[in-house]
């Protein structure tokens, strides 16, 4: 039996991952905030593809409970995918310091703090998988986002030196580096069609970088070589762009 946990489960992207992994057999438990507003969808889960769904509430901003919410979870999970996460608002956070902590612990320490301790916990059991939302956004700072961009830089870190960590324990690290993905997150921008995907092509692509057992992913193809590129541009021009 196979049982995934979701964190961060209301977000367009969780929702689209749950219905992928629950068509492939997986067993759910999906945690979050206010998570009882999943009550109609996790029922819809059940009845379509017989699996259990658990509701778990959960907030990666309770750095301190966190290690809790893992020593209490009844149903032990084979792996993890990490959702969570926060855009937030790069001109409000210049001037804002409660914005600016919420977009960096939300992003960084929140994820960072929770994964922690599941992975101590797949350490142990000897098997598991982690999987991280991240973000292109964090393969350079740019004037436009360098708050939440930094805190997505950190995150790719982390997971690349946990990956290092649980490999000799047969722990699969991906880390998921999407682009423009239609979500609540975007649904204010205008987003560019030809680089942006819907929720449920990215739950697919997450879930057969999964089982291809990657360490990496950009979900549109063309994103890979757009970052190649970024990262590229010297610092005396990179500076003077309107990224
Ligand atoms: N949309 C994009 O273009 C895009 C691109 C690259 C990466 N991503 C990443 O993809 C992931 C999913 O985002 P999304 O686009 O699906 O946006 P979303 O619907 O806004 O999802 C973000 C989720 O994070 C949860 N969250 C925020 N703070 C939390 C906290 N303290 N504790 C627990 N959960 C918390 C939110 O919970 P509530 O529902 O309770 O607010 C929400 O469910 C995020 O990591 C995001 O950074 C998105």
């Amino acid at each position: 039996m196979k049982n995934l946990l979701i964190l961060g489960a209301k977000s367009d992207i969780a929702k689209a991952i749950a219905l992928e992994y629950a068509g492939h057999g997986y067993h759910l438990i999906l945690a979050g905030r206010e998570i009882e507003e999943l009550n109609t969808f996790a029922e819809e889960l059940r009845l379509k593809y017989l699996i259990s769904v658990e509701l778990k509430h959960f907030d990666a901003l309770d750095f301190i409970s966190n290690n809790s919410f893992v020593a209490n979870l009844t149903t032990k999970p084979n792996g993890v995918i990490c959702c969570v996460g926060y855009l937030g608002s790069q001109e409000l956070a210049e001037n804002n310091t409660e914005e600016l902590l919420n977009i960096l612990n939300t992003n960084f320490i929140g994820c960072v703090t929770i994964l922690s301790h599941l992975a101590n916990y797949f350490e142990e059991a000897k098997e598991g998988f982690i999987i991280g939302i991240s973000s292109v956004a964090g393969e350079r700072g740019r004037k436009s986002n360098y708050f939440y961009g930094s805190a997505k830089a950190g995150f790719t870190q982390f997971l690349s030196g946990l990956r290092a960590r649980l490999h000799s324990n047969n722990i699969h690290v991906l880390t998921v580096k999407p682009g423009f993905v239609y979500t609540k997150m975007t649904s204010h921008l205008d987003l560019p069609k030809s680089l942006s995907i819907s929720p449920d092509v990215l739950a697919k692509k997450v879930f057969k970088a999964h089982k291809n057992k990657k360490n990496n992913v950009y979900i549109k193809w063309v994103w890979k070589y757009i970052m190649c590129i970024i990262r590229l541009i010297p610092e005396f021009i990179f500076k003077k762009l309107n990224l």
